[in-house]
């Protein structure tokens, strides 16, 4: 590994206060997944490693301010001495990977790929619906309301601002992630995400009108 517990723990106190989905835990599941993928996909498993770890220090969730600078992760990776090339490999990935409506990119390196996949894929499933309706809750949000429709396309400002309900953000974005991986072993563990969240709308708008 390229980098230390020291660093572990300096990234794990930036998500103390989140109750929204991205606590610590998250970066640790992306971490594992990532590292699974990279193996197996041929990436560079030490920055594939590194880029996960850091990946939410600068999201704009976190910090309240635009991700570009990339400062947090570039003070951490420069407190631990992470050599240059490293480091913008690191940056590179970071800047690229979140999702941005009509505006989101793919990141260039296949190392950036995987990391994307593993972020996206913590957003799947049973995690990614406890996870949604736990950013939901701490946003204000409501859960549901058949009312306010689903807005499919909006550019990354758009997305950024949008207040929406929680079940809303499952059109916006997260059963539109498996037709996004960019690895077929991310594809292949989307598959199964994918199936149980629309299973779970079923289920949802089911009991909604009392069946
Ligand atoms: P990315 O990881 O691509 O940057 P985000 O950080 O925006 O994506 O989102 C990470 C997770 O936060 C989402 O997968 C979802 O669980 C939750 N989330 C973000 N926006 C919303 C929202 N409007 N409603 C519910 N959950 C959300
Ligand atoms: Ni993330």
């Amino acid at each position: 590994m390229v980098f230390s517990r020291e660093l572990m723990d300096d990234v794990k106190e930036i998500f103390e206060n989140d109750y929204g989905g991205h606590d610590f835990f998250h970066t640790l599941r992306v971490m594992r997944i990532a590292k699974y993928i990279a193996k197996i996909e041929g990436a560079d498993t030490e920055i594939v490693e590194l880029a996960s770890l850091l990946h939410d220090v600068d999201d704009y969730k976190i910090t309240g301010k635009n991700m570009d600078s990339v400062e947090n992760a570039c003070k951490l990776m420069n407190k631990y001495n992470i050599d240059k090339q490293v480091q913008l490999q690191v940056t590179d990935i970071i800047k690229t990977i979140s999702f941005k409506a009509n505006d989101t990119e793919i990141p260039s390196s296949l190392e950036g790929k995987v990391v994307q996949d593993a972020d996206r894929l913590d957003a799947l499933g049973a995690i990614g619906i406890a996870r949604a309706f736990a950013y939901g809750g701490s946003r204000d949000n409501l859960m549901y309301n058949p009312n306010i429709k689903p807005n499919l396309n909006m550019n990354s400002d758009e997305y950024v601002k949008n207040k929406t309900t929680t079940i809303n953000h499952f059109y916006e974005k997260l059963l539109l992630l498996k037709d996004m991986m960019n690895t077929g072993t991310g594809y292949n563990i989307a598959i199964k995400r994918d199936q149980f969240m629309r299973d779970f709308l079923e289920e949802f708008y089911r009991e909604w009108n009392n069946i």
